[in-house]
């Protein structure tokens, strides 16, 4: 009985480490980390935390503020595990397959654009913290600013992925930010590190726009774009913000994030 429990033990740590890959190896990308308990939620609370990650997935709950308290080790258990990066994979594959079927005139106006926190980059360092919970506690535009400024967040793999595979179509990139104009350099340096050497333009929100709606936001930088004769063939980002409003693109791709909501 004893021994047979020592088994146990060990075969529930075996599989625990062979998850929890430690993080900093490779500053390139993220790291799967140990994921945290609980799955569902709290079984008495009124919410069921998948149907309410599907909820905000897809827009149906809107304008939420937190992550809910009963879903936080739900929320942790997602990010941190396999589940959230398999279904990043799985929205680069079908962008790249669509990418692919392109035809890409040669005139170098032909533009992808990609948001970049929780699109881009991997905010998951900061948002595992204690402190944030993944989203269920207050945010704290400080410490965010803090960490943003290190320049040191890494790439999502899968943008990255297609990342690469647009350079190698022909098609430029453009990353269309709501954070503020203030972290330019970091965000600069920070994405030529991880790996997204080049782009066609990198737009920040200015300090004097700070207020505006992120779907106004982006819908005004979208339009400015195609009336500068761009054609943006694609269009990436977490939030629906990204992808709704004016000239949102041919095709749009929504990642997955529970962890906040930007209207
Ligand atoms: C790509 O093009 C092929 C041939 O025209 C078509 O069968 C396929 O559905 C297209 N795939 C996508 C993702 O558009
Ligand atoms: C927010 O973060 C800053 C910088 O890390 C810290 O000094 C401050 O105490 C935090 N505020 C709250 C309310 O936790
Ligand atoms: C892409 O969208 C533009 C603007 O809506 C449209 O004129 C164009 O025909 C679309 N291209 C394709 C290939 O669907
Ligand atoms: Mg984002």
């Amino acid at each position: 009985m004893a021994v047979a429990l020592l088994f146990l033990c060990f075969l529930v740590l075996a599989t625990t480490t062979s998850d929890a890959v430690i993080a900093h190896s490779d500053p390139q990308i993220i790291q799967l980390l140990r994921p945290r308990a609980g799955v569902a939620g709290h079984p008495d609370s009124e919410i069921n935390c998948l149907s309410w990650r599907l909820a905000v997935e897809t827009n149906n709950i809107r304008n939420w503020d937190l992550v809910p308290e009963t879903c936080e080790d739900y929320v942790g258990n997602y990010m941190l595990g396999k589940q959230y990066r398999l279904d990043c994979e799985a929205v680069a594959d079908i962008a790249i397959e669509y990418a692919e079927n392109l035809t890409i005139p040669d005139d170098g106006k032909s533009i992808w654009v990609f948001d970049i926190d929780e699109t881009a980059f991997s905010n998951l360092p900061y948002y595992a913290r204690p402190s944030v919970g993944f989203g269920a506690k207050k945010y704290n535009s400080t410490a965010f600013g803090e960490y943003i400024q290190e320049a040191d967040v890494p790439a999502l793999p899968a943008s990255l992925r297609l990342y690469r595979n647009l350079v190698k179509l022909g098609i430029k990139s453009v990353f269309l930010t709501g954070s503020s104009e203030r972290y330019r350099e970091a965000r600069e340096e920070n994405l030529k590190k991880v790996g997204y050497y080049t782009w066609e333009k990198l737009i920040l929100k200015p300090i004097s726009e700070k207020g505006t709606s992120s779907v106004y936001f982006k819908s005004k930088e979208r339009t400015k774009l195609v009336n500068e004769g761009y054609r943006i063939v694609g269009n990436i980002g977490d939030q629906w913000s990204d992808i709704i409003g004016t000239n949102v693109g041919n095709r749009t791709f929504k990642l997955p994030d529970p962890m906040y909501y930007v209207g």
